[in-house]
């Protein structure tokens, strides 16, 4: 799992750090050390005073920012508390100590965050920060799948709407999926599981589980669905030696050129503890940049697909989200209740 002790609680943020120049002569120093590869030293300041006012808000609303690993690196590296794969920050959300969840994601993590802390206000800094898989498929779909799969157990990927986790018996991410077929398998005394949206994800973790029948749909990630193989042959070409880590949404045929496929946090742990001297990650490209942070030593080859969704969340977009608390995740409680069992039997999986 990628560093979940993000809190900069070595950091002074008061005015006085912010106005008064450091021996680099800028802002934050020890921030700005951690994206210099990003940003100029013009753009700082302005980024800086951002920052700031997002750290003042932060302490006055007693709020915590998770931040996703696809996050820009100027909140990835500077205001986010808690920084993960999806997985993580599902669980961090359970025992975070605020009033106020800010997530530094896309909607479907915010509702994650909302169903586990229903007493919290989570705040959503752009509520048009969607996913294409959680717009692949419906509660209504799912209720028509159990009509012709009746007595099959359906595992949504967290990457859904409250909606579907409610029509569903357990969620998973791609950090857990295997663990999490394996168990429903073992639990329900079935080997057909219906797996949901990822058609990559699932056609991925079947390799894994061939003793099981996976049955899939035909949501896409609009990221990942754009690596091909060549892709992978090309980089291997033109970058020798270099170690190919892919995210399981990638198509299958992509995942088999690459030397390992995990969720973000795995691919940042194959890192950590692997040390490979030039490496790629087959994924959101912002991903890459934040990592790197970590390991100076390390060449990391960039081929560069932005997720537009992940791309909304800006700094000025979580200051005016804590300045108006607002948008909130709001949940229908009929909804809510059902897809919160579905994300906590997931978790009760260890
Ligand atoms: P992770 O769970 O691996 O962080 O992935 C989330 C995601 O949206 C990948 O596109
Ligand atoms: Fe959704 Fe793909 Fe963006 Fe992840 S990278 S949030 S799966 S669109």
């Amino acid at each position: 799992m990628l560093d979940v002790t993000a809190t900069r609680a070595d950091t002074d943020f008061s005015a006085a750090a912010f106005t008064g120049e450091a021996a680099s002569g800028l802002p934050l120093p020890h921030l700005y050390a951690r994206v210099a590869k990003h940003i100029t030293p013009a753009e700082w300041p302005l980024i800086a005073h951002e920052v700031a006012a997002i750290e003042r808000l932060k302490r006055e609303k007693n709020a915590v920012i998770l931040g996703h690993n696809y996050q820009a690196p100027e909140i990835f590296n500077t205001v986010a508390d808690i920084v993960g794969d999806s997985l993580a920050l599902a669980r961090e959300a359970v025992t975070v100590d605020a009033d106020v969840i800010v997530m530094a994601g896309v909607h479907f993590m915010a509702e994650t965050a909302k169903l586990l802390n229903p007493s919290k206000t989570v705040l959503m800094p752009d509520m048009a920060a969607g996913c294409s898989l959680a717009e692949s498929i419906t509660a209504e779909d799912i209720r028509l799948l159990r009509k012709h799969y009746p007595g099959v157990p359906v595992v949504t990927y967290v990457n859904t709407s409250a909606e579907v986790k409610a029509e569903s018996d357990y969620c998973c991410t791609s950090g857990n999926a295997v663990k999490v077929v394996r168990a429903v398998a073992k639990e329900w005394g079935v080997s057909r599981i219906l797996m949901l949206p990822d058609e990559y994800l699932a056609q991925n973790v079947q390799k894994e589980v061939p003793e099981l029948e996976l049955i899939a749909w035909k949501g896409h990630c609009e990221v990942h669905e754009r690596f091909t193989p060549q892709d992978i042959r090309d980089l291997r070409e033109a970058h020798p030696g270099v170690i190919v880590l892919a995210h399981p949404e990638c198509p299958p045929e992509v995942v088999a050129e690459a030397d390992y496929a995990g969720s973000t946090a795995g691919m940042a742990d194959y890192v950590r503890d692997e040390k490979p001297a030039r490496v790629v990650l087959i994924t959101e490209c912002s991903m890459a940049d934040n990592v790197a942070v970590n390991h100076p030593d390390i060449e990391f080859v960039r081929p560069c697909n932005l997720c537009p969704h992940m791309r909304r969340i800006t700094l000025p977009a979580i200051r005016r989200a804590l300045e108006t608390m607002g948008p909130q995740v709001e949940i229908d409680p009929a909804v809510a209740d059902r897809a919160r069992a579905a994300v906590e039997r997931m978790l009760a999986i260890r």
